[in-house]
């Protein structure tokens, strides 16, 4: 077997360099850009060759953390003599071509790594033209990166092992060897077996309860690109919302996560009227354990969300909102590269603000809005000074880098603003129209920035003879002057309030006054004292980010006696109050600080704390040390990105 390996290793080397210099003359007859556009981000050569379908055989093994997996390819028609997949730390056993039941085991290779060990490495398979069927023996390793495997003490329950699967933007390969990139679709299917105590469920047709054999098979019979891809094993089970969507949880927060999402049949309704009918079937919830990475990951019919966005209040939905935005924006649609990546979460962001539109109101809306744009604007000055103004235009160019570099605020929020800015010069009215046709003229497709750009002029500009600054906003560093201007009279109170505290004022300590008493000459004694609930989550974040860099740590101190900031509940609220602690040496909230980040794992909340913390030499040691017991809790992509932060 090794033998063979080391052969075909160097067949492979050779192989590879004559067959991507094929694949260049090729790309250099076609002439529309549609086709020749490359993936930086992926060996496959799917412009010749592409899967159509791909079914999964897996066996999720907790004891040793390793799934065994058959990926059966389903090609489409072609006439090439080589399929290059994606792989990234993948052990290959053996690859067979021909139906399931009458395969014969065929050679492969395995190329070398890229140079900054980003992408992995290419699994190149000879073929036939008649070859239909590829099929993939394989198994994750220890270093998988997609996949967090968690001990039953990392979970709700404590009583159950975890796993769950993160695959946007490249780390599907990770788990799975197939072609990873946005460029292609397909549809796929799924047979998986867990132990027999957990349930599985995947980014497809889910089960709503467990089956005592542990055997689940999914359908997913829409077309989608290889990052929507996710599975999920753990003690999970369902709750409906209504007979189009639920939730999935640990039972242990079943009910909390069912309460705080109950609007979700409105945020679907609200949707559809905005841009058409969701088009996935059903649209649930699945509850992860605190680890999660991310807020929200789209995957279809089933989006994951962080625990941390089940606040008690519903503040925190718009995540939820957003999610869902993508089963248009993203799903439906699709970057056609990473370094079109706007495309996704631009729109998304835009979408979700119409939709809390509905489901809050507009001032609600302006707020979130601001929030986001003062972090814009502070990661446009730190791109600034070091130098990376190319990382603000919408349109990136992420070769030989990893496209996770792409995953910033320019993405989102000057995406949202490039679209609330054109909805004011056109107006919404024709607005919805634009965005409502693009959907559906692109659906199950996947779209780059050009092409779009040429879609804006012909459907919209062109027509209603409007001028806008389209490639300045797309092509061209910081945010164009003609910028929406948002203003919110919340806010301006907040930044009162937080003037009047750092002034000296104590707005905290209950205040008596004297007020009339309506048809009498009297007056009554009231003593008021602000509580949490007279402010929304998002103006308490206004105030903390209106205080001055730093604070007198008494200060700090006294408004925590009063309103406990420190352990606020609010993992938004909180993560404001842990950096400004961190700022001015206010050690009170260092501990809580410290649970905080070891429990949850959301890169979010964790970077900018470990980046606050990184700036002193004290409090560098603080982060280290607390980074050295709480990474274990986190998914490697926020291990990473820690372990990059602190030079490690
Ligand atoms: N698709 C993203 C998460 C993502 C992007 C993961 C790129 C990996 C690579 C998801 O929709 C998202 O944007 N999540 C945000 C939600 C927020 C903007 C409302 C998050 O997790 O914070
Ligand atoms: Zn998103």
């Amino acid at each position: 077997m090794k033998k063979i390996m080391l052969y075909s290793i160097l067949i492979g080397l050779v192989g590879l360099t004559s067959c991507q210099e094929m694949e260049k003359k090729k790309a250099k007859q076609k002439t529309t850009w549609v086709d020749t556009e490359k993936d930086d981000h992926s060996y496959a050569n799917v412009t010749q060759v592409r899967t159509s379908h791909l079914h999964l055989d897996l066996d999720v093994n907790f004891k040793n953390k390793t799934i065994y997996g058959v990926a059966r390819h389903t090609l489409g028609k072609h006439s090439s003599d080589t399929i290059i997949f994606d792989i990234k730390h993948l052990q290959i056993q053996k690859i067979t071509l021909g139906k399931k039941g009458s395969e014969i085991e065929s050679e492969f290779v395995i190329g070398p790594w890229d140079k900054d060990s980003i992408l992995g490495q290419p699994l190149i398979v000879g073929l036939s033209k008649s070859t239909q069927f590829v099929n993939i023996y394989y198994q994750t390793t220890s270093r998988t990166e997609a996949i967090d495997w968690l001990d039953p003490v990392q979970t709700e329950g404590k009583t159950h092992p975890f796993l769950y699967t993160q695959g946007q933007p490249i780390l599907t390969r990770t788990w799975i060897p197939l072609q990873d990139s946005p460029l292609n679709r397909f549809t796929y299917s799924a047979d998986v077996k867990v132990p027999n105590e957990l349930m599985a469920v995947m980014s497809a047709e889910n089960p709503i309860k467990k089956n005592d054999k542990g055997q689940y098979h999914f359908e997913m019979k829409q077309a989608i690109p290889s990052y929507l891809i996710a599975l999920s094993v753990g003690n999970i089970d369902y709750a409906p919302i209504s007979n189009k969507c639920g939730v999935y949880a640990e039972p242990e927060l079943l009910s909390v996560a069912k309460n705080e999402f109950e609007d979700l049949p409105k945020m679907i309704s609200v949707a559809e009227k905005l841009y058409g009918p969701y088009r996935w079937g059903k649209y649930d919830l699945l509850v992860l354990p605190y680890s999660f990475p991310y807020g929200g990951m789209e995957n279809p019919c089933l989006t994951f969300v962080n625990p941390t966005i089940i606040a008690g209040d519903k503040s925190l939905v718009s995540v939820i909102a957003h999610e869902l935005a993508h089963s248009w924006s993203g799903n439906l649609v699709t970057n056609r590269t990473w370094n079109d990546f706007w495309l996704n979460e631009g729109f998304t962001v835009y979408f979700e603000h119409r939709i809390m539109e509905e489901i809050a109101d507009s001032e609600y809306v302006e707020m979130l809005a601001l929030i986001e744009l003062g972090e814009l604007k502070n990661e446009l000055k730190q791109f600034k000074k070091e130098n990376r103004l190319a990382d603000t235009h919408l349109k990136l160019d992420l070769k030989n880098r990893n496209p996770g570099d792409g995953l910033t605020q320019v993405a989102y929020i000057k995406g949202a603003f490039f679209l609330k800015t054109l909805e004011e010069t056109v107006g919404r009215e024709k607005m919805d129209v634009f965005l409502t046709n693009y959907f559906n003229t692109f659906a199950f497709q996947t779209i780059s920035t050009e092409k779009f750009i040429e879609y804006l002029n012909n459907e919209l500009l062109e027509p209603n003879q409007i001028k806008f600054n389209t490639d300045e906003w797309v092509y061209q560093p910081g945010i164009p002057k003609n910028c929406l201007k948002i203003q919110s009279k919340k806010f301006k109170h907040m930044q009162q309030l937080a003037k009047s505290f750092a002034a000296g004022d104590d707005i905290f300590e209950p205040k008596t006054t004297y007020e009339p008493i309506p048809k009498s000459w009297r007056k009554k004694r009231v003593t008021k004292q602000i509580q949490r609930s007279d402010y929304s989550t998002q103006e308490w974040i206004e105030f903390i980010r209106s205080l001055p860099m730093f604070m007198d740590p008494e200060k700090l101190a006294l408004a925590d006696a009063y309103m406990n900031f420190s352990r606020w509940g609010n993992a938004e609220v909180m993560t404001e109050w842990y950096l400004l602690s961190i700022r001015s040496d206010y050690k009170p909230a260092f501990l809580p600080m410290e649970q905080f980040i070891t429990k949850v794992g959301r890169r979010k909340y964790l970077l900018p704390i470990y980046s606050e913390l990184n700036k002193t030499p004290d409090h560098r040691l603080l982060a280290l040390s607390i980074f050295e017991t709480a990474k274990q809790n986190y998914h490697f992509i926020s291990r990473n990105s820690v372990t990059e932060l602190l030079g490690l």
